[in-house]
């Protein structure tokens, strides 16, 4: 039965009022910052390429659809967390509703989706970072500019941009929440400058004859694109990790959520369809650059070298705030008694979790440094979509098992949306790869490994048993 045993909502609700050690400073403002500072990065700067290719102009349905499946996914988030709002994101939530072990696993589930999209987005930060350097003449030895077995033709051992660059975010992170939240809000105002700069210039560029035909791959090539597309919104969730930061969580966190969630959607939208408007979409077949280099098609290549300062730019907000949503878990992980006390230690005076911060960006940094993009990408996607359904499942346990709970954001059509969610969740986890399944399960099979030989034993609701 212990593997059932869940939290207290009452308890925890109240422990959260009371003050923890992390500081409250966030307003919803800075929620929505920090929601488009985690979204906005290697999806639209990068695989926008990518998905253009698979969908053609109907490249635009593909960002609809899945930003449908994340919009259904935040309503059930935005209910979690005006109701509980508590760090450690949907693990806490799980915690109060489905039992310790189902919790674990999103946990640990969760630690997998924010590792690697801090990873895969660093990997991508140092492909655009050479490319600006390129433009100084300066040249990075091939040892030191990619993960092994990644450059044709060429012996390349270590990631060294990538590398340094979760180093870096790591080290603004353990000084303090407050001076990150600046940072975070100023290189988010460059980013979505950058994008509104593309659609404007862009929109004049636009031949509508490039938009003929419409859905070349039909709706295959169009749901395809969707599946791959769906991690330019990831992020999102990483509002509600902060919940423990907020001054006003019920009414803030909702907003932060959706508000950052609609923003991107509407501006991805309007970026898809003005570069698959420039250039022919068979001509984005493996560009790294794909926005970019629609703008220097269209001649314009001063604000084509705005983009790629502005996606280098953007791409630091998306670890930034990735890692900070990691750490958070980490906390909260930690805190239960799940993971050792270590983790959970906040700095005496930086009031952060400074250790479980040097500690993720050490790991994670190394990933970035030695595995491919590709591979990191992909697992991103499995682990963030499951991390999602179960959201929506969990939203509908909790209404039956705390119908009373106080709820300042009420999930609409309930019970069909969550349902729909999570069919929505699945449907395009089965987009992807054997492989990525695999490697999923096995990260899975690990944390288990761990549950039972640590977890339930140091468990705080152990001790109540
Ligand atoms: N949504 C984030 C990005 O596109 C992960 O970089």
């Amino acid at each position: 039965m212990s593997l059932l045993r869940t939290k207290n909502v009452e308890q925890m609700i109240a422990a959260s009022a009371a003050n923890t050690g992390l500081q409250k400073t966030m307003g919803p403002l800075d929620l929505t910052f920090l929601g488009i500072g985690a979204i906005v990065g290697t999806g639209i700067f990068v695989l926008t390429g990518t998905g253009a290719v698979a969908a053609g102009p109907a490249l635009t349905i593909s960002f609809i659809i899945a930003a449908l499946a994340c919009g259904f996914a935040a309503l059930a988030y935005a209910e979690f967390a005006s109701t509980i709002p508590v760090a450690g994101s949907i693990y806490t939530y799980a915690y109060a509703t489905l039992g310790e072990l189902i919790a674990w696993l999103i946990g640990w589930d969760l630690l997998l989706e924010y590792g690697l999209a801090i990873s895969a987005v660093a990997v991508g930060w140092s492909g655009y970072f050479q490319s600006l350097l390129s433009g100084f003449g300066i040249t990075l030895p091939a040892l030191l500019s990619a993960a092994p077995g990644t450059v044709p033709g060429q012996l390349a051992l270590f990631n060294l941009p990538a590398f340094l660059v979760v180093m870096a975010i790591a080290a603004v992170l353990s000084i303090g929440v407050r001076e990150s939240t600046r940072i975070n809000n100023l290189m988010v105002i460059v980013k979505i400058s950058i994008v509104l700069l593309v659609i404007v210039v862009g929109a004049f560029h636009v031949k509508p004859t490039n938009w003929q035909p419409f859905m070349p791959m039909g709706w295959t090539g169009t749901l395809s694109a969707a599946a791959v597309m769906f991690f330019a919104f990831i992020g999102f969730d990483s509002v509600s990790s902060a919940a423990e930061e907020v001054k006003n969580p019920k009414r803030d966190l909702p907003i932060g959520i959706i508000a950052s969630l609609g923003a991107c959607a509407v501006m991805y939208v309007a970026v898809a369809a003005v570069v698959t408007g420039i250039v022919p979409y068979q001509q984005f077949m493996d560009v790294g650059h794909p926005v970019s280099m629609a703008l220097q098609v269209a001649g314009e290549k001063w604000v084509a070298g705005f983009v790629d300062l502005g996606a280098v730019f953007g791409m630091l907000t998306v670890i930034l705030v990735m890692s900070y949503g990691q750490t958070r878990i980490l906390f909260a992980m930690s805190r239960d008694g799940l993971l050792p006390p270590a983790l959970s230690k906040i700095h005496p005076r930086y009031k952060t979790p400074f250790f479980a911060t040097w500690l993720v960006g050490l790991f994670f940094g190394l990933i970035a440094a030695l595995v491919p993009l590709k591979a990191l990408a992909e697992l991103t996607n499995i682990g963030t979509l499951a991390a999602f359904s179960m959201v929506s499942l969990a939203v509908l346990i909790l209404r039956r098992t705390h119908p009373e709970l106080p709820r300042a954001f009420r999930c609409p059509g309930v019970p069909f949306l969550p349902i729909f969610s999570v069919l929505f969740c699945v449907f395009l986890m089965l987009q992807l790869q054997l492989s990525t399944w695999i490697a999923f399960i096995a990260w899975l099979a690990v944390g288990l490994l761990i549950y039972f030989g640590y977890s339930r034993h140091h468990a705080k609701l152990a001790q109540t048993d």
